[in-house]
């Protein structure tokens, strides 16, 4: 651009100089030379006229002297002070020339001599006549004169002419250099001009493609940004407001572009993080680092959450000053819950396998125990047969014969959590058994606790050893007093449940299908996770020695496991605990009663009402999420009752609050119900638990009369679960 411009510049330069240059220099030159012509002009045409004047003035004297008028006289007279006047302006004229000043004396000279003939004629014939002036006029020079002075202004003129020719020749000569170096300068500028005016024409060409390129570039790169539906791509400026959007940040948090932009990006911080001042402390830590990965829980518009992935960037001026930073957010949700569930059937399986190898260990000792039991006891039974032991050896032989047995039991339980012992398997009605065993549990339990059985309408029947059974049950009642110390309840419900693949999956060991379901649960101390977690290991006892041998809850699982069934622990310290028996339906065996719908019922329910699902545990709540989608409610999800009463104050097309009973932060489910309840005297409320229903009410965690859903839940028993809430509403 810059030569160009200086190529232009310079011809407009070089053609000021020009005109400058012919203003003080040529122009003046050229004048003078033009002025110098017309002199000589001049000085011809004076000579011309004087030569003229001389002639009249002859012509006039011949005239008076012939005719004696006085006409001729008075033009004579004219003529003569004409030749004077002429001849002084000739020699003015010509007194710049030293050459032409000696011809002007001679002429003077002549021109006197010619005058004083010419007056001595005229005074003859004004005082002598004609014949008198006649003679005078013979005796003049006459022509000869007249000659002299026509030659001498013939030189002059001549001269002049000379002259002239000399300053015509270089007055053309000046102006034809003059004109070649106008031509050769405007030939230069008009090159010096199209070559400027090109290259001028080619920058701003130049220019127009680059930036051309530039808004290509940046369209390409706008398509790319606005192009990524996955991921959350937008700007913030210095102080965390939201200065640019994409598609897949509206695809992801909810927001419309013209409604976040310039607000505070805290607002897809939840409540807590914002209060513990997460979104500052991130945007310093980002603007000191330069980039930052953060994960963590977000919220959409609509309040629900997402498990979020981002990279946090500072964007830094050229000068170094903070200008703003730009996001990339990725909903992982999904991911993370399949990554959890696939840890956690990781260790379900690995629990399992630790479960088996410990089987396989205690199953062998046991085995060999076994033996060697049936050994003593079977030789101390002969001894005791023979007629020669005495009574004191009677006595240690019995006591001896007692331990024998005690071992045995305690090895047929070894057996029974190494899935190892002889079950004879029975059609068993579970309602019946338990009834059975009411009165054996009374007394097990003593006066202060009390019992209740609920038994379910039309339980399938299983199959399974009624013996182990009852030993199970009693293990766990024993287990129940024991936490239960003083008082309390201890409850056993029965029901049939069906356990979906979705349960299956996520619980190693379990085979999707139909069980029969028995619910031991007391309000007794519960108990820590540590315990929960390795309460059916063989041996593992929080009893004082000599109390506990830790085999209780191992039968149970044992036994359950060899039936094909599955065994389920819920316990929280000081809230009790319920273990849930799910033993296979025996499906050959005739039904008395058949109510219940199983997996394909057609569970028919209200759609267009939108549900608040509290749960917070992320797992459960998107399952909990996707089983109300799939039955067509819009959902709206908390993690918890803080959550759950903000979302509900914002949502008024809540009808349903579908709640966990155990939420952390002092806030459970039922405060939640309560105060919910207060806000909206309308909403339908359903409780989600672990615990058996009536673990649940004898804690004092739910008045009676509170709708209940036990954990596991199917989609099924959801569905049927909302279903009697409309109706029941309905005729309410
Ligand atoms: N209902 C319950 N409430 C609280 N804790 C329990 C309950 N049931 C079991 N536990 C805990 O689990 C542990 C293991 O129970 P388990 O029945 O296997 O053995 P135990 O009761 O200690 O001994 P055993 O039953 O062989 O006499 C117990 O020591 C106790 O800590
Ligand atoms: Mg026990």
């Amino acid at each position: 651009m810059l030569p160009a411009v200086v190529l232009i510049g310079l011809p407009a330069l070089v053609a000021l100089l020009l005109l400058a240059y012919s203003a003080t220099r040529v122009s003046p030159q050229l004048k003078e030379n033009q002025q110098r012509v017309a002199h000589t002009l001049e000085v011809i045409a004076a000579a011309r006229s004087f030569d003229l004047a001389v002639g009249d003035a002859e012509s006039a004297e011949r005239g008076f002297i012939i005719t004696g008028e006085n006409s001729y006289l008075a033009t004579y007279q004219q003529n003569t002070r004409a030749m004077s006047e002429r001849l002084s302006r000739l020699r003015r004229l010509t007194n710049d020339n030293p050459d032409q000043q000696r011809g002007m004396l001679l002429i003077e000279s002549a021109t006197e001599g010619r005058l004083a003939e010419m007056q001595a004629g005229i005074d003859a014939r004004q005082n002598q006549g004609f014949i008198q002036a006649r003679k005078v006029l013979q005796t003049h020079l006459g022509t000869a004169t007249r000659r002299v002075i026509s030659g001498l202004v013939d030189s002059v003129i001549t001269q002049e002419n000379r002259v002239l020719k000399d300053r015509q020749a270089r007055l053309a000569d000046f102006q034809a250099t003059n004109a070649l170096v106008y031509k050769v300068s405007i030939g230069l500028v008009a090159v010096l001009f199209t070559l400027g005016v090109t290259l001028l024409w080619r920058g701003v060409q130049r220019e127009k493609k680059s930036v051309s390129e530039l808004r290509r570039s940046e369209e390409r790169f706008r398509l790319l940004v606005s192009g990524v539906r996955d991921h959350a791509i937008f700007m913030l400026d210095a102080d965390g407001k939201v200065a640019s959007w994409n598609s897949g940040a509206q695809r992801v948090k909810g927001y419309k572009e013209p409604e976040i932009i310039g607000k505070d990006y805290a607002v897809f911080y939840p409540r807590e993080e914002r209060e513990n001042g997460a979104p500052e402390a991130e945007l310093r830590q980002a603007a000191e680092s330069g980039s930052i990965e953060t994960e963590g829980w977000r919220l959409r518009k609509d309040g629900s959450r997402f498990y979020a992935r981002a990279t946090l960037t500072a964007l830094h001026a050229e000068d170094g000053s903070l200008r703003g930073f730009a996001k990339i957010t990725r909903d992982v949700t999904e991911r993370r819950a399949q990554e959890k569930a696939l840890e956690e059937s990781r260790a379900a399986l690995a629990h399992a396998q630790k479960m088996e190898s410990l089987g396989q260990l205690t199953g062998g000792m046991a085995h060999d125990f076994n033996n060697l039991l049936t050994v003593v006891i079977g030789s101390i039974d002969l001894v005791l047969r023979m007629p020669t032991t005495g009574e004191k050896a009677t006595e240690l032989l019995d006591a001896a014969r007692q331990a024998g047995e005690q071992g045995a039991s305690l090895v047929r339980r070894l057996l029974a959590f190494s899935r190892r012992q002889a079950l004879a398997p029975q059609d068993v009605d579970v309602n019946r058994l338990v009834t059975n065993m009411s009165e054996l549990l009374r007394r097990t339990l003593g006066e202060s606790i009390v019992l209740e059985t609920v038994l379910g309408g039309g339980v399938w029947r299983t199959l399974v050893d009624p013996n182990q059974l009852e030993s199970a049950l009693l293990n766990l009642a024993v287990n129940a007093r024991d936490a239960m110390k003083e008082h309390g309840t201890l409850s056993i419900e029965t029901g049939n449940t069906f356990l979906d693949e979705r349960y299956a999956d996520s619980h190693g060991e379990v085979t999707p299908g139909q069980y029969v379901v028995i619910a031991v649960s007391d309000t007794g101390t519960g108990m820590s996770p540590e315990t929960v977690a390795r309460a059916f290991e063989p041996f593992f006892t929080t009893k004082p020695e000599g109390k506990g041998t830790g085999l209780g809850l191992s039968q149970v699982h044992g036994f359950v496991k060899q039936s094909g069934g599955h065994v389920a622990l819920y316990s929280d310290r000081g809230q009790g605990t319920t273990v849930k028996m799910y033993l296979p339906r025996n499906a050959g065996a005739a039904q008395a009663e058949e109510l219940e719908t199983g997996r394909h019922g057609n569970a028919q329910v209200v759609k267009d009402e939108t549900v608040l699902l509290v749960e917070d545990e992320p797992l459960v709540r998107m399952y909990g999420s996707e089983a109300l989608h799939e039955l067509g409610y819009r959902v709206l999800e908390a993690c918890d009752g803080h959550e759950a009463m903000r979302m509900l104050g914002q949502h008024p097309e809540v009808t349903l609050l579908f709640t966990d009973v155990g939420l952390p932060g002092g806030f459970n489910g039922r405060r939640l119900a309560e105060e919910a309840r207060a806000l909206v005297p309308s909403l339908k409320i359903l409780f989600a638990t672990g615990y058996a229903r009536s673990a649940i009410v004898h804690n004092g965690v739910l008045e009676s009369g509170v709708e209940l859903l036990e954990k596991p839940y199917t989609i099924e028993a959801l569905a049927r679960k909302l279903q009697q809430m409309s109706a029941g509403r309905a005729r309410a």
